[in-house]
């Protein structure tokens, strides 16, 4: 090997271009591919920028020839030499430094590399979590370096923005006290206070509302946030928010803020100009015509609340939902006759998944319905129907009669799978909406009390604010989330500023006085000491990231990862400790501790294939 001997670099391999033609460089990377051509040696040096062809000949590089025989893929080089074009047949069109390349003078081998576990090719269908091992390896490929590089700009973007409008970047304790956001926390003990313990953050929801009391007027964070819930695809354990909060406004001026913020980013990390104000729709209009909360207006497809038209029809499924406060509801897969048993038994399966008990379908033949449901409704029924979702020859109806927690969210993703499988997204499209007026609590069947939909600090909207004793569940909050391409990547509200008000949120949530105060008795005496009209709103950067570089997963936007069981394979967190710590803890674990070796190992077996 090699030491780098004062050799100092003039540039990146990846931005060599025609300018540099008959200048010496010194370059230093990796080799990403040695082709012997009987004598003359070409290697692909790769860095951070991407990819230079360098050649060496036998003649004029002497030693280096000989060295450069044993070099491997992923060998760290330094190459001295001179630019020059690429003879014309050989020009490279797909590379951004196809029209050159470097002949070596000299050239330092500065690391081995051990064979690798896996090829650095783009497309690969090695295991993720094989990848996730060895991330660092995972890393260097091109098409993951664009993504940290486009979040950065992102980050950069969003940071300057804030600034440019007055918001000051404050530091939040990571250390501190639970913050209900609806997860579980994650929990250090404290050596200090034996048998107490610090949460990690969900948010810095508490602490950014005491900068607003203590005056600060706008703060940001970009901040790391931490939730003890099952991942999935979006969620992470811990994830990035742009957090913000100002004082002194209404929720259209914190719209309209972010709408520039949200332009700006777009506009410096990846050069799309968007076109504010975004679109926006009610949280009750969304449900009704695209079941979920976060709908994907991107397209059609809407359901049809078919309820009072079904009322008394016969069906007997579909009169216990209409007569049992429930809903029954459809929508029209146009030109869908054609799907076959299978299409509908893949579509059944989905809505089962959901929580339905079945998802009728009717074909509409030339000749009538096609559909076991047929024979169970008059024909005027059927009519009315066909009415209402426009049904013409050829078209697929489909339904689900239920509760609205079930028709709605099984209806809502079988309007996206349908789509999906339609082709009725564009994927090239950026379609924002806000959605607004949301309920303050929604009932939570299992626990029988109220909740939080956001979180017990939002505002109500103050027309309902006199129905916070008399019927809490038809107050709406004044919050509001961004919506992108039917992905929430943000939220936020108008807080409560009144203690009183505060008491009565709590009391509507089944929060006992002693309770408040030891959960957050610190905001609640704050919130007495002149606290002005505030609220703020905080991004997921990572989903936003992902929606930007066109990732399926955010993990393919965060350096480092977990697994859907929370692990970090490259690192083996989390992982026993010594029985000196914790004792230094207090801690007596219930159950021996499973070592998360195992755990990993568990991941990496799963994850084949
Ligand atoms: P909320 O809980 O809606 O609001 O979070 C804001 C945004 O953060 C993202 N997000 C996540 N991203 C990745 N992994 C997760 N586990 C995860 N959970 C949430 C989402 C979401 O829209 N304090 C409030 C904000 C406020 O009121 O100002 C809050 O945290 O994109
Ligand atoms: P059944 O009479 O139970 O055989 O159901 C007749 C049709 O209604 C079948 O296609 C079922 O999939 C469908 N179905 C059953 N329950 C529901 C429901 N809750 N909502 C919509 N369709 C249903």
């Amino acid at each position: 090997m090699d030491s780098l001997d004062g050799w100092k670099r003039s540039g990146y391999a990846g931005q060599l271009g025609v300018d540099d033609i008959g200048s010496d460089v010194v370059l230093m990377g990796w080799v990403q591919k040695r082709r012997d051509h009987g004598g003359v040696i070409f290697i692909d040096l790769r860095d951070r920028e991407g990819i230079a062809q360098i050649v060496i000949n036998p003649d004029d590089s002497g030693d280096s020839h000989k060295k450069s025989h044993g070099v491997r893929n992923e060998y760290v080089l330094a190459v001295k030499g001179r630019v020059r074009a690429r003879p014309g047949e050989t020009a490279n069109a797909g590379l951004k430094t196809g029209q050159v390349e470097v002949v070596a003078a000299e050239i330092k081998i500065l690391n081995e590399s051990s064979p690798l576990p896996f090829t650095l090719e783009e497309e690969t269908d090695v295991s993720e979590n094989l990848r996730l091992k060895y991330r660092y390896l995972d890393l260097r490929r091109s098409a993951l370096q664009d993504k940290f590089l486009m979040r950065h700009r992102a980050t950069q973007a969003a940071r300057g923005f804030l600034t440019e409008n007055g918001f000051i970047e404050v530091e939040t304790p990571i250390l501190t006290k639970s913050t209900p956001e609806g997860a579980r926390d994650y929990l250090v003990p404290a050596r200090l206070a034996p048998g107490h313990f610090y949460a990690l953050p969900q948010s810095p929801q508490i602490f950014k509302q005491i900068l607003m009391i203590a005056g600060f007027d706008r703060y940001f964070q970009v901040a790391r946030c931490f939730r003890d819930e099952d991942l999935r695809a979006d969620r992470q354990p811990e994830f990035t928010q742009i957090d913000a909060e100002m004082s002194f406004v209404d929720s259209d001026d914190i719209i309209a803020v972010n709408e520039g913020l949200i332009t700006h980013i777009f506009k410096e990390a990846m050069g799309v100009e968007l076109s504010p104000p975004f679109g926006r729709i009610t949280y009750h209009d969304a449900m009704l015509r695209y079941g979920l909360d976060a709908p994907d207006t991107r397209f059609a497809l809407e359901l049809v609340d078919l309820t009072e038209t079904v009322k008394g029809c016969g069906f007997k499924v579909f009169d216990a939902a209409a007569s049992g406060g429930g809903l029954v509801k459809g929508l029209n897969a146009k030109g869908c006759a054609s799907f076959s048993r299978k299409d509908l038994d893949d579509l059944t399966g989905l809505a089962v998944t959901y929580g339905a008990k079945g998802l009728a379908w009717v074909k509409v033949k030339e000749d009538g319905w096609q559909s076991p449901i047929a024979k169970f409704l008059p024909d005027e029924v059927k009519e009315a129907i066909s009415a209402e979702l426009s049904a013409e020859v050829g078209d697929l109806l489909l339904f689900s009669a239920d509760s609205a927690s079930v028709v709605n969210p099984v209806l809502g993703k079988v309007r996206l799978d349908l789509a999906r499988r339609l082709d009725l997204i564009n994927d090239k499209e950026l379609n924002f909406v806000w959605v607004t007026d949301f309920p303050l609590f929604e009932y939570d069947e299992k626990e029988k009390r109220n909740k939080a939909l956001h979180h017990p600090f939002t505002a109500p909207v103050e027309e309902d604010a006199d129905k916070l004793e008399s019927a809490p569940l038809e107050v709406r909050s004044d919050a509001y989330d961004l919506v992108l391409n039917g992905v929430e990547i943000g939220g936020g509200s108008i807080r409560i500023h009144s203690s009183e008000v505060q008491a009565k949120v709590f009391t509507a949530l089944g929060i006992e006085k002693e309770e408040a105060d030891e959960r957050f008795g610190f905001l609640l005496e704050a919130l007495r000491y002149g606290a002005p009209p505030h609220g703020g709103i905080a991004f997921g950067m990572d989903r936003l990231i992902a929606i930007m570089t066109g990732s399926e997963s955010i993990r393919d936007v965060i350096a480092f990862p977990k697994t859907q069981k929370g692990a970090c394979l490259l690192s083996e967190a989390p992982s026993n400790v010594s029985k000196t710590q914790l004792r230094e803890l207090s801690i007596r674990p219930l159950k021996a501790a499973t070592v998360t070796k195992e755990a990993g190992k568990k991941d990496l077996d799963e994850g084949k294939g």
